[in-house]
């Protein structure tokens, strides 16, 4: 009898556990698809690895990103924050535009939280070194292939979007700045 509670306890616990764990996987999905229209003529600055929208490809959109944590896993991208850069518009935050050699990233929607971490600071982490970094615009998840995002497609819902000062920062040779695996936290 005893013996039948305890597997029937463990049981309980082994499923709640999975239920714990599933809410903690808990994907963000897309959240419908942006259809594809060719930039105009001189329209997406391609400096930078920038992407372009392509005629008719569908693109994902998200207004979700993955759950913050303590290190929330993230791909840090360049963006030039500057007019006439890479960033279409002045930063959502505060209107303006920034220089790059200043420590300024925009965040995927879901992070950016509606503005919610516009002007707080951020710690990105990689290869074992650390910088500080202020929010100042969103990399928008939920909206690309226009004019106001330099007929770029819509930003992955885990990016980092920072300046060239950021990737200095954290010591990256100029030669591979564009992608990399950082985790980032709520300075
Ligand atoms: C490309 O990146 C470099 C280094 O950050 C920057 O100086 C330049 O303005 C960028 N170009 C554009 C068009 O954003
Ligand atoms: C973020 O960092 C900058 C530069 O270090 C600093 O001037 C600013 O006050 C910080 N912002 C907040 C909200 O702590």
């Amino acid at each position: 009898m005893k013996y039948t509670v305890s597997i029937g306890a463990y049981l309980l616990l082994l499923l709640f556990a999975a239920h714990a764990s599933g809410a903690r996987l808990q994907v963000c999905k897309p959240s419908g698809k942006i259809r594809g229209k060719k930039p105009p003529p001189g329209k997406c600055n391609q400096e930078n690895d920038s992407d372009c929208c392509k005629e008719g490809k569908l693109y994902d959109k998200y207004t979700c990103s993955p759950p913050v944590s303590g290190s929330t896993n993230a791909v840090l991208t360049l963006n030039s924050f500057e007019k006439g850069g890479d960033g279409g518009g002045p930063s959502e935050c505060d209107k303006k535009y920034h220089s790059d050699d200043k420590l300024v990233v925009a965040l995927s929607t879901g992070w950016y939280s509606g503005g919610g971490r516009c002007l707080n600071n951020i710690t990105i982490s990689a290869n074992g070194r650390s910088t500080s970094a202020m929010v100042v615009d969103e990399c928008d998840s939920s909206k690309g292939c226009d004019a106001d995002h330099d007929y770029q497609p819509p930003c992955a819902n885990n990016i980092v979007d920072a300046s060239k000062a950021v990737w200095k920062a954290l010591g990256v040779p100029e030669n591979d700045w564009g992608w990399l695996h950082v985790t980032w936290s709520n300075a």
